[in-house]
């Protein structure tokens, strides 16, 4: 019977995430096959619930009903209520989304970078799962509410770091190559302004600019992270003059451009957008469908 602690786990996990296959990690760590898949199975499922019970303004600190997703297909028809999560940012992430992805690709204490961390979803789920967050976003009210969100007493050390800046031109505070995993949600051009034409907000630029804009981010992004690690974004398209604009695989395109690996491309169903009803009889009248999707592509630094 082979033995193995959690120094062999931890690797197992990073192999994992570096890409090596089952077979090449069992080689590598000297254990079989079944046990890697067995290890990798229970700690994908484990959530590390501390069973502290929350304030009377907190049902729960964790969702009752959580699954790692397993398919390139992701639906959260509810969008989450646990913690302080809520959903009156426009534009935010359901928390079922960083969770996944915090829980799929970093371990306990690694770093979560969020450079247009809006309302803060990520830095709740990056406290809430004993991983360091850090979010930036370029407007200051975005900044406070996140400041805000992620002000709870629970896992205290683990409480995130909350930055105003630019996603093309990161803080100093940021090292280079210190960040585990980029987990954000970057604004799709001008289709939600968050402010009033501010200079380097990725809100009002047009798609020329935009793309522009988000070839600096995708460089920041690649200096910051550490190599063999992953970066995750969700973004999705738009129409113009009745025709679809790709604009999910044109940023995705730039990303590629600068060095990133495709790893994959999960699609996103969008449920309750608000804008339906103003859409639905004009996409009947000139014969388009209602875009229903969004798109995560997840990406690593070779
Ligand atoms: C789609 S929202 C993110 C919502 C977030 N996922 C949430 O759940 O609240 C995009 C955010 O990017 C911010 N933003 C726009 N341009 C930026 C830039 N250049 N650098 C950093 N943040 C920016 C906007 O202020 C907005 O808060």
């Amino acid at each position: 019977m082979v033995r193995y602690d959690g120094l062999i786990l931890e690797r197992v996990l990073d192999l994992n995430n570096e890409g090596y296959t089952i077979e090449q990690i069992a080689e590598v760590c000297h254990i079989p096959v079944a046990s890697v898949c067995m290890e990798l199975r229970r700690v994908r499922d484990r959530q590390p619930f501390r069973l502290t019970r929350p304030p009377r303004s907190i049902k729960r600190w964790h969702p009752e009903d959580f699954t790692l997703e397993s398919t390139t297909v992701w639906s959260f028809p509810k969008r989450g209520n646990w913690a302080t999560h809520k959903g009156d940012y426009r534009g935010n992430w359901s928390p079922y989304i960083p969770r996944n992805i915090i829980l799929r690709y970093t371990t306990e204490g690694e770093t979560v970078l969020d450079c247009f961390v809006g309302s803060g979803t990520t830095l709740i789920e990056t406290k809430l799962l004993r991983r360091k967050g850090i979010g930036i976003d370029i407007n200051s009210q975005a900044i406070c509410l996140a400041k805000e969100r992620a002000d709870f007493r629970f896992n205290d050390e683990f409480h995130p770091a909350i930055f105003e800046g630019e996603a093309q031109n990161l803080p100093q505070q940021i090292a280079h190559q210190s960040v585990d995993l980029i987990c954000t949600h970057p604004p799709y051009t001008n289709i939600i302004q968050y402010s009033n034409d501010k200079t380097g907000d990725l809100s009002c630029c047009d798609i020329p600019s935009f793309l522009v804009e988000m070839n600096r981010v995708a460089q920041e992004c690649l200096r910051v992270l550490k190599s063999k690690k992953h970066c995750v974004f969700m973004i999705g398209d738009t129409r113009h003059e009745k025709h679809m604009v790709p604009l999910g695989f044109m940023t995705l395109e730039v990303f590629l451009r600068n060095g990133f690996v495709l790893k994959e491309v999960i699609i996103k169903k969008q449920h309750n957008c608000q804008s339906t009803a103003f859409w639905y009889p004009k996409s009947i009248y000139h014969n388009f469908l209602l875009i229903g999707h969004e798109y995560i592509f997840v990406l690593r630094k070779p």
